[in-house]
Formats: C-alpha cells, structure tokens, sequence
C-alpha cells in the first residue's frame, strides 16, 4: 500500500511541476524540450507506468488510470500551449514588446543652407540701410533681361551673359537687374530703396568657379540727388558689417551696359590681409560685386525722368560671398547635398 501511495503522490506532483513549467516555455523548440522532457521515452512519467507491474495486482488499475489522466492533461496542455505560440507568432502586436522607460530616439535637427544663411544675413545688413526687399521672377523675358537695361538684340554686351532661352523671347534670367525694371515700374514716381535676391541661370560649363544655377542679389536705390558718394558709403558699409570693421573697399572703372560710370567693387583679400596669396591671385585683392550709377536709358524705362532722377545699382552673389567668408574653394559644393559640407555650417 505504501508504494502505491508514493507512486500516485509523484504521479501528482510530477503533473503539477510539468505543468509550471509549461507556462513559461515561450518558443516552440522550448515546447519541444518540454515535451520530451515530461513526455519522452525517458520521461518520469513514462518511468512510472513501466514499474506499475511491480505493484500488487489489485492496486494497478487505479495507478494505471491516475497516470493515463496525467498523460492525458499534459497532453491537452502541450497542444493549448502549442496554440498559444503560434499565434503570438502570427500576430506582431502580441510579439511587441515596448519598454516606455527607455530613452527615446534623438531626432536628427536640420539646419539652413549655406546661401539662404548668407541671403538673409545680407538682407538683414541692407535692412539696417533701409532697404526693402523686392521679388522678382526667374524667368524672364528677352526685354526685362537685356533690351530695357540698354541691350538691343544683338548688343556685343549681351555676351557677357550666356544665356538659357525657353523661346525666342523668353529665358531664365541671366541676373537679378531684369529686377531694377520690374521695381522701378512698381515705385514710379517714388523714391526707391530695395535689394532683389534670387535665382539665376546661365548656359556654362560648371566649374569651381561656375554653376549653371546660383543666387545674386541686386541693389537698387533712384531718388533725387542720389550719387556715387551714396554707393560707396553704401558698399563700404555692407563690405565692414558683413567681413569685418577693417575691411578696405576699392571701386575699379568697369562696363556694364545699364550703369554709368560702372564700377567692380574689390575687398582686400581676407586671406592674406593683402599681401599677395592664391586666392587673390597674388593681387592682394578680391572682386565682391559689380555696381554703379543707373544708365539714363534705363532709368527712362523704368519710368523716371533722368534730368530729376538719378540712382544706383548694385549687384552680387551671395555664394560667392560666403565662399570668401568661409574660404571655400568651390561653388559646386553649395548643390551637391552633401551633408558633411553643409553639416558644417549649422
Ligand atoms: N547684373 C550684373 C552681373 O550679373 C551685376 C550688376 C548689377 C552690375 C547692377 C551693375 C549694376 O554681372
């Protein structure tokens, strides 16, 4: 009696451990071991059954039947628990897993391109002057781009500027000055002080020195008694706030057809202080921007009478400034995307 007795606790006992340990197998090779384990040849349960023919003959049918029923549940258990695994293994909702206390991702923060930066420190400069901001379009027509600023067709001048055409009449604009005409009918017959920043587009071959696509900013100001002592006190002025209280200014005789006098406007280089290097290809000086007083032609077509009216103009690019600023040596860099050079200007 006592061996029986000890065979039907084990028998109980064994089913309770089988099935706590059912409830943590979390894989489907985990359910496997498992079933092996409290299943298998080896199994204890299988150990049991085989010494139910040591007991006495009357005392083996309820053994027998005590460990069939164990059998049994562990059974319908591996096969509940089978189910349960699969479809955590099918649903990816129940698969996830997340731990809320965890730091979150950081999230990667952008920065402004280099030429919008320098547009707008230049805007902000030329704003401290007085100056409006004042848009014009990309494309363009022959007439605003060449024939109202002193270019008739087939003006020698008009070389200066190759040119992307869309039509016989119509272009990209080679520069922001088609601008001057657009303002000076806007304002006509007030005084005018605005800065014209935008795209333009020549028909080159890219180089270091040259992109198809690049921004200028244009300057214009038209008024009674405006001189050429205004747009130097002007330019000397961007020159200082935007590279430096030291900056030197030089203004060199030039031609452009719809400003006269024309001027090229040079800074002395930042990179050597002036005395000679490969960046101011040993002049000591660096070109900033072209200018000078408006053509009358031009002011007529804008609408003002040039016996009242005088002005000045002035034209850059802003790429270019920021590559003197930063001592950069090609203009390709600004449109390639490449985050590791515009990552540096953040
Ligand atoms: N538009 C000229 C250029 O593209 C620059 C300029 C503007 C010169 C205004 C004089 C006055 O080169």
């Amino acid at each position: 009696m006592g061996k029986t007795h000890s065979m039907l606790k084990r028998i109980a006992h064994l089913q309770e451990r089988a099935l706590s340990r059912l409830s943590q197998v979390g894989s489907l090779e985990a359910l496997n071991d498992w079933r092996i384990e409290f299943l298998g040849k080896k199994s204890d349960l299988v150990t049991i059954q085989k010494r139910i023919r040591e007991l006495p003959v009357e005392e083996r049918p309820s053994v027998g039947a005590h460990s069939n029923r164990a059998r049994k549940t562990l059974e319908e258990a591996l096969e509940n628990r089978k189910g349960e695994l699969d479809k955590l293994r099918l649903d990816p909702l129940l698969q996830e897993r997340i731990d809320v206390t965890l730091p979150g991702w950081a999230v990667g923060m952008g920065s402004l391109h280099p030429s919008t930066q320098v547009l707008r420190e230049i805007q902000s400069i030329f704003a401290e002057m007085g100056f409006q901001v004042f848009d014009g379009p990309e494309i363009e027509t022959d007439s605003y781009n060449f024939e109202l600023l002193n270019m008739p067709a087939n003006h020698p001048a008009r070389d200066m500027w190759d040119t992307l055409y869309i039509s016989d009449t119509v272009l990209l604009r080679t520069h922001t000055s088609p601008g001057q005409i657009r303002a000076m009918k806007a304002f006509c017959p007030e005084p005018i002080r605005v800065i014209l920043p935008g795209k333009c587009y020549r028909y080159e071959a890219i180089t270091s020195r040259s992109e198809v696509m690049f921004h200028q900013v244009e300057g214009l100001a038209v008024g009674k008694n405006i001189t050429m002592a205004d747009l130097k006190g002007v330019l000397i002025e961007f020159g200082r706030k935007m590279f430096g209280p030291k900056r030197e200014i030089r203004f060199r005789c030039s031609h452009f057809p719809f400003t006269e006098p024309s001027v090229e406007v040079d800074m002395d280089c930042l990179v050597c202080g002036g005395s000679g290097c490969s960046v101011c290809k040993q002049t000591g000086w660096v070109e900033i921007l072209g200018a000078g007083m408006v053509h009358p032609k031009v002011l007529e077509n804008g609408g003002y009478a040039p016996e009242i009216f005088s002005g000045f103009a002035f034209g850059m690019g802003p790429e270019r400034i920021f590559m003197l600023k930063h001592g950069i040596d090609d203009i390709r860099l600004f449109f390639r995307n490449d985050l590791r050079f515009l990552g540096q200007f953040e």
